[in-house]
């Protein structure tokens, strides 16, 4: 299919300049578009044959399911069953990077939830995001836009490599500000709830509003074998590069000479912009400065899709802290290593 490309002001998008894309997914079509943490390939969430789209278009298991996103945290009501504990996360963190699983309401075929009886609701806080389903007046079903497996794309660039021809629209609206996916948490309870996918709502954050907070066991280990997770989408191989991909922990010193070594070897390299002062220059990737979270966020799935396009056989890149907001970076690079972490302290 030929897709249509829209470039818009992120900032302050133009009805005009989106209203293609509104008629676009009012239709049943497929539309691309800019969040606050990676961009969405969405479909209207109230009709299966979108949802069957967008499984098509990214090549993604259609058990794994769908969030659905709207512009205004009252428009949950005719699509979940909410309670106290979903008002109390919305008025502290909504519109934001927070994603909240919900028992569903039969407004939302089972095609979009992959079959269960829940739904995960999310209110974006990006301009472009909320115009668009403004106008469409539907809640927008939408995965991350990229081809499962891939890192999730946080630009245009990235979203026309992966779904170009798959999909009827992409709207262009510049880079993502968080650059890895929202925090995805499953009410338990009235005052209680799972954390499932660590983001930029941080766990304390969030015990900042709910008195139990639980982080599921899939956040920072593997799945056991059948073990079934909460969290259909962590079943499957995520965020890898193609080139096999290892964790290095322990002390900086460590890690900078297991770089050089490594390096010297025909390694590619990830790390932060005071190790690369210790490195060759070729074959290096910087993600920030060590203590910037929020910038090696911003640049960690760019930096994962880079390091195919250079030379070298394997990567390596630094163990993230679990603190603050390092958890979501962890999740993230535990999983694209598959679990592949080494310390060279102790070798
Ligand atoms: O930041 C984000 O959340 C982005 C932007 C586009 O909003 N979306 C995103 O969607 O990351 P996706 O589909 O790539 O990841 C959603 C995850 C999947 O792992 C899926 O298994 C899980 O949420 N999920 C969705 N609905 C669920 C439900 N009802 N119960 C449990 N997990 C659910
Ligand atoms: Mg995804």
């Amino acid at each position: 299919m030929k897709t249509l490309l829209i470039k818009v002001d992120p900032e302050n998008p133009s009805a005009e300049a989106l209203a293609p894309a509104a008629e676009i997914l009012k239709r049943g079509g497929t539309v691309v578009f800019p969040t606050e943490t990676v961009y969405g390939l969405g479909g209207d969430a109230t009709h299966s044959e979108s949802a069957e789209k967008i499984y098509a278009a990214k090549g993604r298991p259609s058990d794994n399911p769908l969030i659905i996103h709207i512009s205004k945290p009252e428009e949950a009501e005719p699509y979940a069953e909410t309670n106290k504990l979903w008002h109390r996360l919305a008025r502290h963190f909504m519109p934001g990077p927070l994603t909240v699983i919900l028992p569903k309401k039969d407004t939302i075929p089972l095609t979009v939830t992959g079959g269960l009886d829940s739904v995960a609701v999310r209110c974006p806080a990006h301009p472009v995001a909320l115009k668009l389903i403004e106008l469409t007046g539907l809640p927008v079903a939408a995965p991350s836009a990229n081809i499962s497996g891939k890192p999730s794309p946080t630009c245009a660039a990235h979203v026309i490599e992966d779904l170009d021809g798959r999909v009827d629209c992409i709207i262009d609206g510049g880079e993502c500000t968080f650059g890895v996916e929202s925090t995805i948490v499953k009410i338990t309870g009235e005052d209680s709830l799972i954390l499932l996918r660590p983001g930029a709502v941080t766990y304390d954050a969030l015990c900042c509003v709910c008195s139990d907070v639980t982080v599921s066991d899939t956040v920072m280990n593997k799945l056991k074998e059948n073990e079934r997770p909460l969290c259909p989408g962590s079943k499957y191989r995520h965020y890898a590069p193609e080139k096999p991909l290892t964790l290095v922990g322990g002390s900086e010193e460590a890690r900078i000479s297991y770089f050089a070594e490594r390096q010297k070897e025909g390694a590619v390299i990830i790390c932060y912009d005071e190790q690369a002062e210790h490195l060759e220059s070729h074959s290096v990737i910087t993600v920030g400065k060590k203590d910037d979270l929020e910038a090696q966020g911003h640049r960690l799935f760019a930096a994962l899709r880079e390091c195919d396009s250079l030379e070298g056989r394997c990567v390596y890149a630094n163990l993230p802290s679990t603190d603050g907001f390092g958890l979501a970076l962890y999740n993230r690079l535990i999983r694209a290593a598959a679990h592949t972490v080494v310390y060279p302290d102790q070798l």
